[in-house]
């Protein structure tokens, strides 16, 4: 795992950005695996501003986001699918149907894992996966048990997760507990992962992915056998790291040789 630790969320955001930026410069009709949460949202401004700068375009893009509330239609504010079109889609020149999100209301939800998992092949896989990362350490609706060869399907929500984001739900408002996620297998596939983290309350979550055993009561620690991850957190997120003085050593000199390659 690359792990880039940054001062804070602004640095995050503008580094987490600056690499799809490349992505999409390097690769037009890129396959880009995408997220929600409130951590990708600057990162999303960042590429919004770069395609408004037409540095990037999004015309060749496809897109596939990592789930979706089930029972939730995608005109519903709370919907995943709400919050990309508000938070991205809507602001860039990309085809919204070559934008994908798994159907929060599917007749039938495992039909549609796999008819998702179908899509994403079909469209050659994802170049390059954003994710956030859960106080319990989740990446997508993946929480503690997940399996870690899981491909896309129906899961329950913890009840940590559904605390964590009762913040967006109304007092009274129906509130899923339900979710379609890709699983960890699906996101191991992925050629690249962009993991983003700000925040002490991920503090133990980062320390779990890093420096914990492969696990699945930590789906993140996934990531230690994907060949390109890359984990961009700040130093609130990363305050319970025990190396991160190693960590900053190894970013430091790959930022020297990449100056040095012209890359
Ligand atoms: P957050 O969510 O970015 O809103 O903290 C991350 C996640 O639960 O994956």
């Amino acid at each position: 795992m690359q792990i880039v630790i940054l001062k804070d969320s602004a640095s995050v955001a503008e580094y987490g950005a600056n690499i799809f930026i490349k992505q999409l410069q390097k690769k037009a009709d890129s396959v880009l695996g995408l997220a929600t949460g409130s951590t990708p949202v600057s990162l999303y401004q960042g590429l919004i501003a770069a395609n408004k700068a037409k540095q990037i375009s999004f015309n060749q893009v496809t897109t596939f986001n990592l789930d979706e509330y089930l029972g939730l239609e995608g005109t519903h504010p709370q919907s995943y699918r709400y919050f990309m079109n508000e938070q991205l889609f809507d602001h860039v020149d990309i085809d919204k149907a070559q934008t994908f999100v798994p159907p929060g209301d599917a007749e039938n939800p495992i039909a549609a894992c796999q008819g998702y998992e179908d899509q994403i092949k079909a469209a050659g896989g994802i170049d390059i996966q954003l994710l956030g990362i859960g106080r319990n350490g989740h990446i997508g609706f993946n929480e503690p048990s997940s399996g870690l060869m899981s491909r896309t399907r129906v899961k329950t929500l913890t009840k940590a997760t559904i605390d964590d984001n009762a913040r967006f739900f109304e007092a009274g408002e129906y509130q899923p507990h339900l979710s379609i996620t890709m699983g960890i297998g699906t996101i191991l596939d992925a050629k690249k992962v962009v993991l983003l983290a700000t925040g002490e309350a991920k503090a133990d979550a980062i320390k779990a992915t890093v420096e914990g055993a492969l696990t699945a009561a930590c789906p993140a620690s996934a990531l230690q056998l994907h060949q390109d991850a890359v984990l961009v957190i700040d130093e609130a997120a990363a305050s319970k790291l025990t190396d991160s003085d190693f960590y900053k050593h190894i970013e430091a000199e790959n930022q020297k040789l990449m100056a040095r390659l012209g890359l």
